[in-house]
């Protein structure tokens, strides 16, 4: 039983969606990924608290799920059946509209929305990390809610796509000549001594990842500047990295086949990286001591 759908745990495969689903019909939904480290999620109310504020932006009633003691049930119930309370894996979860008639504006009043969730295991991607990653860089074509984890992602789709298909892991988009983030991570540099990001504004989403990447930097005194930087500054860039739930803290090297900085992953990059996965397994290894 590695899905929950609408409060039945069943097996994936036999998960199924009316055709009517807003979520099927118009993208009218919003999702959201946790890491969970055996067994425990990371970030649990972080995650809950940027998926209850994309519900009450589009005015889609927030279901049971994002509640803490209802999100634990479910997660552990979908981990244990998956057999993945050992190591690593992630936490999905999608909620929808709901199912009704075609027509844009919103559904009848007392429309349940739809909710889903399923778990996966989930190989670090540590080899390329090692070697550091490459990137392109792709347009920014979203609409102006990208702080909203909706699960609308054609431009990421088309984005992350292109990045294959030249062999690069993600697609650094570019919005107005700026640096805004990655097809599915936040992007953030070292550029004079500082760690370089987007602000947080309607133009990205706000990572949990970055958010405690960038406690850790200031915990260890890395000077921190939430400005954005641009396309061109890439090039003046002493080190590149993602960040993201999937990604962890991820080396950048090259961007358009061009090197950044030295060419490997740097030492600001790589130290971040070991004390956010320090954290990573200190904060999941806490929760799961009180169980
Ligand atoms: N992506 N920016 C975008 C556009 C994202 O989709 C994500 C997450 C992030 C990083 O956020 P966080 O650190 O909270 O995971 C930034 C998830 C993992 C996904 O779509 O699979």
């Amino acid at each position: 039983m590695n899905a929950y759908l609408n409060g039945q745990y069943l097996p994936r495969s036999a998960a199924m969606i009316p055709v009517e689903d807003r979520g099927f019909i118009f993208g009218d939904g919003v999702y959201e990924v946790w890491r969970a480290v055996n067994g425990r999620l990371f970030e649990t109310d972080r995650h809950l608290a940027r998926l209850t504020f994309g519900l009450r932006e589009l005015r889609i009633n927030a279901p049971d799920i994002v509640r803490r003691d209802v999100l634990d049930e479910v997660a552990e119930h979908l981990l244990t059946d998956s057999g993945l309370l050992d190591g690593e894996a992630t936490l999905y979860v999608e909620v929808t509209r709901g199912v009704a008639p075609r027509t844009h504006q919103f559904p009848a009043a007392g429309t349940k929305p739809t909710v889903f969730a399923t778990t996966n295991r989930f190989l670090p991607p540590n080899d390329v990390r090692a070697r550091g990653a490459s990137a392109i860089t792709a347009p920014d074509v979203r609409w102006l809610r990208c702080d909203i984890k909706t699960i609308q992602l054609l431009p990421n789709v088309m984005a992350k796509q292109a990045a294959a298909e030249r062999g690069a892991l993600e697609a650094i988009m570019i919005r107005d000549g700026v640096v805004t983030e990655g097809s599915h991570t936040n992007v953030l540099g070292v550029l004079d001594g500082e760690i370089r990001t987007h602000p947080l504004d309607n133009l990205v989403l706000p990572g949990i990842t970055r958010a405690v990447v960038l406690e850790i930097a200031r915990a260890l005194s890395i000077p921190v500047r939430e400005e954005s930087f641009t396309e061109r500054d890439i090039s003046r860039l002493d080190e590149c990295f993602l960040a993201g739930t999937t990604s962890d803290v991820m080396p950048i090297v090259r961007v358009n086949d061009r090197p950044v900085g030295s060419g490997t992953p740097g030492p600001i990059t790589m130290r971040l990286f070991k004390e956010f996965r320090a954290h990573l397994d200190a904060s999941c290894a806490a929760v799961s001591a009180s169980h």
